[in-house]
Protein backbone atom coordinates (compact mmCIF):
# COMPACT_ATOMS: atom_id res chain seq x y z
CA UNK A 1 0.00 0.00 0.00
CA UNK A 2 1.30 3.39 -0.69
CA UNK A 3 0.12 6.40 1.54
CA UNK A 4 0.46 9.75 0.13
CA UNK A 5 0.37 12.69 2.32
CA UNK A 6 -2.10 14.85 0.90
CA UNK A 7 -1.07 18.10 -0.30
CA UNK A 8 -2.46 20.95 1.47
CA UNK A 9 -3.07 24.14 -0.19
CA UNK A 10 -2.05 27.57 2.08
CA UNK A 11 -2.17 31.01 0.97
CA UNK A 12 1.82 31.48 2.59
CA UNK A 13 3.28 28.79 1.09
CA UNK A 14 1.87 29.50 -2.42
CA UNK A 15 2.95 33.32 -2.14
CA UNK A 16 6.63 31.81 -1.18
CA UNK A 17 6.57 29.83 -4.31
CA UNK A 18 5.08 33.32 -6.24
CA UNK A 19 7.88 35.03 -4.59
CA UNK A 20 10.76 31.88 -5.72
CA UNK A 21 9.50 32.47 -9.21
CA UNK A 22 9.44 35.95 -9.64
CA UNK A 23 13.45 35.91 -8.20
CA UNK A 24 13.80 32.73 -10.91
CA UNK A 25 12.35 34.08 -13.87
CA UNK A 26 13.23 38.32 -12.92
CA UNK A 27 9.46 38.71 -13.86
CA UNK A 28 5.64 39.73 -12.32
CA UNK A 29 3.49 37.18 -10.86
CA UNK A 30 0.47 37.45 -8.78
CA UNK A 31 -0.32 40.14 -5.86
CA UNK A 32 -2.44 40.33 -3.02
CA UNK A 33 -5.99 39.07 -3.61
CA UNK A 34 -4.27 37.15 -6.75
CA UNK A 35 -2.88 34.85 -4.16
CA UNK A 36 -5.73 33.76 -2.32
CA UNK A 37 -7.49 32.72 -6.08
CA UNK A 38 -4.51 31.19 -7.18
CA UNK A 39 -4.57 28.74 -4.13
CA UNK A 40 -8.25 28.11 -5.09
CA UNK A 41 -7.61 27.69 -8.58
CA UNK A 42 -4.61 24.61 -7.40
CA UNK A 43 -7.79 23.07 -4.86
CA UNK A 44 -10.23 22.78 -7.80
CA UNK A 45 -7.63 21.62 -9.96
CA UNK A 46 -6.18 19.29 -7.74
CA UNK A 47 -9.84 17.92 -6.91
CA UNK A 48 -10.32 17.65 -10.68
CA UNK A 49 -7.53 15.30 -11.48
CA UNK A 50 -8.30 13.58 -8.49
CA UNK A 51 -12.12 13.21 -10.25
CA UNK A 52 -10.43 12.16 -13.67
CA UNK A 53 -8.02 9.74 -11.91
CA UNK A 54 -10.52 7.62 -9.85
CA UNK A 55 -12.49 7.32 -12.73
CA UNK A 56 -9.73 5.79 -14.70
CA UNK A 57 -8.94 3.45 -11.74
CA UNK A 58 -12.82 2.55 -11.50
CA UNK A 59 -12.39 1.57 -15.19
CA UNK A 60 -9.43 -0.57 -14.85
CA UNK A 61 -10.70 -2.34 -12.41
CA UNK A 62 -13.78 -3.11 -14.21
CA UNK A 63 -11.73 -4.73 -17.19
CA UNK A 64 -9.41 -6.55 -15.55
CA UNK A 65 -12.40 -8.35 -13.80
CA UNK A 66 -13.95 -8.41 -17.33
CA UNK A 67 -11.13 -9.45 -19.40
CA UNK A 68 -8.52 -10.19 -16.89
CA UNK A 69 -6.46 -7.94 -19.00
CA UNK A 70 -4.79 -4.18 -17.41
CA UNK A 71 -5.16 -1.70 -19.73
CA UNK A 72 -3.32 0.58 -17.74
CA UNK A 73 0.08 0.09 -16.83
CA UNK A 74 0.45 2.98 -14.63
CA UNK A 75 -0.33 6.82 -14.24
CA UNK A 76 1.25 9.85 -13.92
CA UNK A 77 -0.80 13.27 -12.37
CA UNK A 78 0.70 16.54 -11.90
CA UNK A 79 -0.47 19.95 -11.37
CA UNK A 80 1.45 22.45 -13.70
CA UNK A 81 3.97 24.74 -11.76
CA UNK A 82 3.60 28.28 -10.84
CA UNK A 83 6.73 29.57 -13.28
CA UNK A 84 5.43 27.34 -16.25
CA UNK A 85 1.90 28.67 -15.77
CA UNK A 86 3.22 32.25 -16.06
CA UNK A 87 5.86 31.35 -18.43
CA UNK A 88 2.83 30.10 -20.83
CA UNK A 89 1.00 33.24 -20.21
CA UNK A 90 4.06 35.70 -21.17
CA UNK A 91 4.70 33.06 -24.13
CA UNK A 92 1.29 33.51 -25.54
CA UNK A 93 0.71 37.30 -24.52
CA UNK A 94 -1.65 36.41 -22.26
CA UNK A 95 -3.10 39.06 -19.24
CA UNK A 96 -1.25 37.88 -16.32
CA UNK A 97 -4.13 37.04 -13.83
CA UNK A 98 -5.93 34.19 -12.38
CA UNK A 99 -9.16 34.66 -14.52
CA UNK A 100 -6.41 34.48 -17.95
CA UNK A 101 -5.35 31.02 -16.48
CA UNK A 102 -8.60 29.86 -15.93
CA UNK A 103 -9.91 30.83 -19.65
CA UNK A 104 -6.48 30.03 -21.62
CA UNK A 105 -4.48 27.04 -19.86
CA UNK A 106 -6.30 23.74 -20.07
CA UNK A 107 -3.39 21.55 -19.03
CA UNK A 108 -3.44 22.79 -15.40
CA UNK A 109 -3.86 19.56 -14.45
CA UNK A 110 -2.28 17.06 -16.26
CA UNK A 111 -2.70 12.79 -16.10
CA UNK A 112 -0.19 11.04 -18.48
CA UNK A 113 -2.44 7.49 -18.90
CA UNK A 114 0.41 4.71 -19.88
CA UNK A 115 -1.17 1.48 -21.12
CA UNK A 116 0.33 -1.59 -22.34
CA UNK A 117 -1.63 -1.85 -26.28
CA UNK A 118 -2.55 0.63 -28.37
CA UNK A 119 -6.33 -0.88 -28.45
CA UNK A 120 -6.28 0.01 -24.53
CA UNK A 121 -5.31 3.31 -25.36
CA UNK A 122 -8.64 3.84 -27.13
CA UNK A 123 -10.60 1.39 -24.96
CA UNK A 124 -9.88 3.27 -22.12
CA UNK A 125 -10.16 6.98 -23.77
CA UNK A 126 -13.63 6.18 -25.38
CA UNK A 127 -14.95 4.76 -22.15
CA UNK A 128 -13.80 7.70 -20.41
CA UNK A 129 -15.63 10.23 -22.86
CA UNK A 130 -18.49 8.26 -23.14
CA UNK A 131 -19.21 9.04 -19.17
CA UNK A 132 -21.82 11.62 -18.81
CA UNK A 133 -21.33 13.59 -15.79
CA UNK A 134 -17.37 14.92 -18.55
CA UNK A 135 -17.45 16.62 -21.36
CA UNK A 136 -14.51 16.16 -23.83
CA UNK A 137 -13.54 19.33 -24.76
CA UNK A 138 -10.86 19.24 -27.16
CA UNK A 139 -9.19 15.69 -28.57
CA UNK A 140 -5.57 15.52 -30.60
CA UNK A 141 -4.92 12.28 -31.87
CA UNK A 142 -1.20 12.09 -32.91
CA UNK A 143 -1.54 8.00 -32.51
CA UNK A 144 -3.42 8.10 -35.93
CA UNK A 145 -1.62 11.53 -36.93
CA UNK A 146 1.87 11.09 -35.41
CA UNK A 147 3.60 14.61 -35.26
CA UNK A 148 6.31 15.25 -37.79
CA UNK A 149 9.13 14.22 -34.96
CA UNK A 150 7.36 10.85 -34.52
CA UNK A 151 5.59 11.62 -31.16
CA UNK A 152 2.39 9.45 -30.56
CA UNK A 153 -0.14 10.31 -27.81
CA UNK A 154 -3.89 10.44 -27.34
CA UNK A 155 -4.23 13.92 -25.91
CA UNK A 156 -8.03 14.39 -24.58
CA UNK A 157 -9.01 17.88 -22.88
CA UNK A 158 -12.03 17.03 -20.32
CA UNK A 159 -14.10 18.69 -18.24
CA UNK A 160 -15.42 17.35 -15.06
CA UNK A 161 -17.52 19.44 -11.89
CA UNK A 162 -15.64 19.19 -8.81
CA UNK A 163 -18.71 20.21 -6.59
CA UNK A 164 -17.57 22.67 -3.77
CA UNK A 165 -19.94 24.38 -1.05
CA UNK A 166 -21.02 26.86 -3.50
CA UNK A 167 -22.23 24.08 -6.23
CA UNK A 168 -20.53 22.62 -9.03
CA UNK A 169 -17.38 24.31 -10.60
CA UNK A 170 -16.66 22.56 -14.42
CA UNK A 171 -12.14 22.17 -14.50
CA UNK A 172 -10.49 21.42 -17.25
CA UNK A 173 -8.08 17.97 -17.24
CA UNK A 174 -5.55 17.64 -19.71
CA UNK A 175 -5.44 13.59 -20.17
CA UNK A 176 -2.13 11.99 -22.78
CA UNK A 177 -2.90 8.31 -23.19
CA UNK A 178 -0.01 6.73 -24.40
CA UNK A 179 1.58 3.02 -24.53
CA UNK A 180 4.77 2.22 -22.81
CA UNK A 181 6.62 2.22 -25.88
CA UNK A 182 5.04 5.88 -26.75
CA UNK A 183 5.82 6.95 -23.27
CA UNK A 184 9.95 5.39 -23.77
CA UNK A 185 10.11 7.49 -27.30
CA UNK A 186 8.84 10.52 -25.72
CA UNK A 187 11.00 10.91 -22.59
CA UNK A 188 13.99 10.00 -24.73
CA UNK A 189 12.68 12.83 -27.14
CA UNK A 190 11.91 15.84 -24.20
CA UNK A 191 15.62 14.82 -22.87
CA UNK A 192 17.16 15.31 -26.18
CA UNK A 193 15.17 18.79 -26.85
CA UNK A 194 15.84 20.43 -24.10
CA UNK A 195 19.32 19.18 -23.72
CA UNK A 196 21.70 22.80 -24.41
CA UNK A 197 25.16 22.16 -24.82
CA UNK A 198 25.36 19.46 -27.86
CA UNK A 199 26.49 20.26 -31.69
CA UNK A 200 23.89 20.87 -34.43
CA UNK A 201 24.99 18.06 -36.40
CA UNK A 202 24.35 15.45 -33.57
CA UNK A 203 21.24 17.16 -32.68
CA UNK A 204 19.96 16.50 -36.33
CA UNK A 205 21.67 12.95 -36.13
CA UNK A 206 19.44 11.90 -32.79
CA UNK A 207 16.37 13.84 -34.18
CA UNK A 208 16.66 11.39 -37.52
CA UNK A 209 17.23 8.29 -35.52
CA UNK A 210 14.23 9.07 -33.16
CA UNK A 211 12.33 9.42 -36.25
CA UNK A 212 13.25 6.13 -37.57
CA UNK A 213 12.81 4.71 -33.91
CA UNK A 214 9.17 5.88 -33.68
CA UNK A 215 7.99 3.70 -37.05
CA UNK A 216 9.97 0.86 -35.64
CA UNK A 217 8.33 0.88 -32.26
CA UNK A 218 4.65 1.50 -34.04
CA UNK A 219 5.99 -1.73 -36.10
CA UNK A 220 6.93 -3.62 -33.42
CA UNK A 221 3.70 -2.44 -30.78
CA UNK A 222 1.60 -3.89 -33.39
CA UNK A 223 3.23 -6.99 -33.59
CA UNK A 224 3.11 -7.53 -29.86
CA UNK A 225 -0.33 -6.70 -29.76
CA UNK A 226 -1.18 -9.27 -32.53
CA UNK A 227 0.48 -11.82 -30.41
CA UNK A 228 -1.44 -10.61 -27.00
CA UNK A 229 -4.30 -10.93 -28.75
CA UNK A 230 -3.88 -14.32 -30.18
CA UNK A 231 -2.85 -15.80 -27.04
CA UNK A 232 -5.60 -14.26 -25.28
CA UNK A 233 -5.39 -12.57 -21.48
CA UNK A 234 -4.00 -13.82 -18.92
CA UNK A 235 -3.50 -12.52 -15.15
CA UNK A 236 -1.05 -9.77 -15.84
P1 LIG B 1 1.32 23.37 -25.32
O1 LIG B 1 0.53 22.83 -24.16
O2 LIG B 1 1.67 24.80 -25.18
O3 LIG B 1 2.51 22.52 -25.65
O4 LIG B 1 0.36 23.38 -26.59
P2 LIG B 1 -0.79 22.36 -26.97
O5 LIG B 1 -1.68 22.14 -25.80
O6 LIG B 1 -1.39 22.80 -28.23
O7 LIG B 1 0.09 21.09 -27.26
P3 LIG B 1 -0.19 19.56 -27.38
O8 LIG B 1 -1.54 19.15 -26.86
O9 LIG B 1 0.14 19.16 -28.77
O10 LIG B 1 0.95 18.97 -26.44
C1 LIG B 1 1.04 19.27 -25.10
C2 LIG B 1 1.94 18.32 -24.34
O11 LIG B 1 2.14 17.08 -25.04
C3 LIG B 1 3.34 18.81 -24.11
O12 LIG B 1 3.41 19.60 -22.96
C4 LIG B 1 4.13 17.50 -23.95
O13 LIG B 1 3.92 16.94 -22.66
C5 LIG B 1 3.45 16.60 -24.93
N1 LIG B 1 4.08 16.69 -26.27
C6 LIG B 1 3.55 17.25 -27.38
N2 LIG B 1 4.37 17.14 -28.43
C7 LIG B 1 5.47 16.49 -27.99
C8 LIG B 1 6.69 16.07 -28.63
O14 LIG B 1 6.93 16.31 -29.80
N3 LIG B 1 7.59 15.41 -27.85
C9 LIG B 1 7.36 15.12 -26.54
N4 LIG B 1 8.31 14.46 -25.86
N5 LIG B 1 6.22 15.51 -25.91
C10 LIG B 1 5.29 16.18 -26.62
MG1 LIG C 1 -1.15 21.74 -23.74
Amino acid sequence: MILERKQRFNVPEIRSRMEQVSAELGTETFHGAQIVQYAELEQVYSGAMREISTKLENLDDEFQLRDRHNPIHHMECRLKSIGSTIGKLRKRGLPLSVESVRENLFDIAGIRVICNYEQDVYKVADTLSEQSDIEVIRVKDYIAHPKPNGYRSLHVIYSVPVFLTDGPHPTPVEVQFRTIAMDYWASLEHRLRYKNDMEDSDRERHVATLRECAKELSRIEATMQAIHNEIGAGEA
